[in-house]
């Protein structure tokens, strides 16, 4: 048997459970005819992220197979494989691809996965710190790898949503990277910490969440957006030419009302980023940069362990805005590898 939670969705209602799963319970769905789960993994850890908070909320957009096992990340040691390229006691780690909404995710204690969507999990981090870093810190890699191709290589980069996850990770990479980073939070209590970070300036996100004009002064070379809506209307208007923004998350709003003044006049790029559908080659080059370029202290500093037991309860204070950083989840006991 083995522990982990499970989300059903009925007709009255959503029903979240930490109960003893047997292994159909964590089979791939017989009539999901793409899903392969060639390796059986020991997961040590996951995560709590934005979506997972909204799988406990038993959000149909996330929960889109009922029951399903949640969990986005799942980092573990490999305890079965037939894939070719995994051996029993690998370490390995998932960020997405379906984990979590159209396929059993992280939070049990064991998963099984389609080995062609893993990536090894670098050996400077213990499993707690790349369940730390998780969707939220791949997602913010991806960002700033999307910056860096378009040729945003120096200059003023504005991240929104900075308290966050995505934002706290983006700023880290980008103060890492050498850009100066300026940090637009709702929360100007988070000021020392988001300093401490990397940013060398934070405003208040009310600076950016008005009406905006067409153009307005050139202040960013690139923008990492966590918010959406209004803010990165706002942010457009503000990218000096040739610059580019990363649409990365909806956090204040999916709607974007903007001109195409800042594409037609000043050249600007919008880029998005999908980190669940990103394929294999780009998911390794994304490890390897956040294992060359992440403190694990910095890790640590943003990423607070909870016990696979608290997720429900902690997925509350994720939707209500109440966690600084972001949630790893020790999945097996002991797991503070
Ligand atoms: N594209 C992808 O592949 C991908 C991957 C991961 C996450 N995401 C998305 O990215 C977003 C951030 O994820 P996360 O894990 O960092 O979430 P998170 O930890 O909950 O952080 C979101 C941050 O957004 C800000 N925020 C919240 N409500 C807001 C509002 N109404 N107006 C303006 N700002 C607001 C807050 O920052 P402040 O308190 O500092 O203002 C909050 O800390 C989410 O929408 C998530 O779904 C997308």
């Amino acid at each position: 048997m083995t522990r982990g939670w499970q989300i059903t969705l009925d007709e009255s209602g959503p029903h979240v459970a930490l109960r003893d799963l047997d292994d159909t319970a964590l089979r791939p769905d017989p009539d999901d005819r793409d899903a392969v789960a060639d390796v059986e993994v020991a997961v040590t850890c996951s995560g709590l992220n934005y979506k997972d908070a909204l799988a406990f909320a038993g959000n149909p957009g996330v929960v889109r197979r009922s029951p399903l096992v949640p969990g986005i990340d799942v980092v573990g040691v490999v305890a079965a494989s037939s894939s070719p390229r995994w051996a029993v006691g690998d370490r390995v780690l998932l960020n997405g691809a379906g984990a979590g909404e159209t396929r059993h995710g992280g939070l049990a204690e064991r998963a099984l996965l389609d080995g062609g969507t893993l990536v090894a999990t670098p050996a400077v981090f213990t499993d707690l710190q790349a369940a730390g870093i998780g969707t939220a810190g791949f997602t913010a890699m991806l960002a700033v790898l999307a910056l860096q191709q378009h040729g945003v290589i120096r200059g003023d980069v504005l991240v929104t949503g900075a308290s966050g996850g995505l934002g706290s990770f983006a700023i880290a990479l980008l103060a890492r990277a050498g850009f100066t980073v300026t940090a637009a939070t709702g929360r100007p209590e988070n000021d020392s910490r988001l300093r401490e970070l990397g940013a060398t300036s934070v405003i208040d996100r009310a600076e950016l969440d008005r009406p905006s004009r067409a153009l307005e002064s050139q202040r960013w070379a690139g923008v990492v957006d966590a918010v959406g809506g209004q803010p990165l209307a706002t942010a457009l208007a503000q990218v000096q030419p040739f610059g580019a923004a990363v649409a990365c998350g909806n956090a204040a709003s999916p709607a974007l009302a903007t001109t195409v003044m800042p594409f037609i006049l000043r050249g600007v790029a919008l880029l998005g980023v999908n980190s669940s559908l990103t394929g294999l080659h780009l998911r390794e080059l994304a490890w390897k940069r956040l294992a060359r370029d992440l403190d694990p202290a910095i890790v640590d500093a943003i990423a607070q362990p909870i016990d696979l037991d608290e997720a429900a309860d902690r997925a509350v204070d994720v939707l209500a805005g109440r966690v600084p950083g972001r949630l790893a989840v020790r999945v097996a006991a002991g797991s503070a590898a």
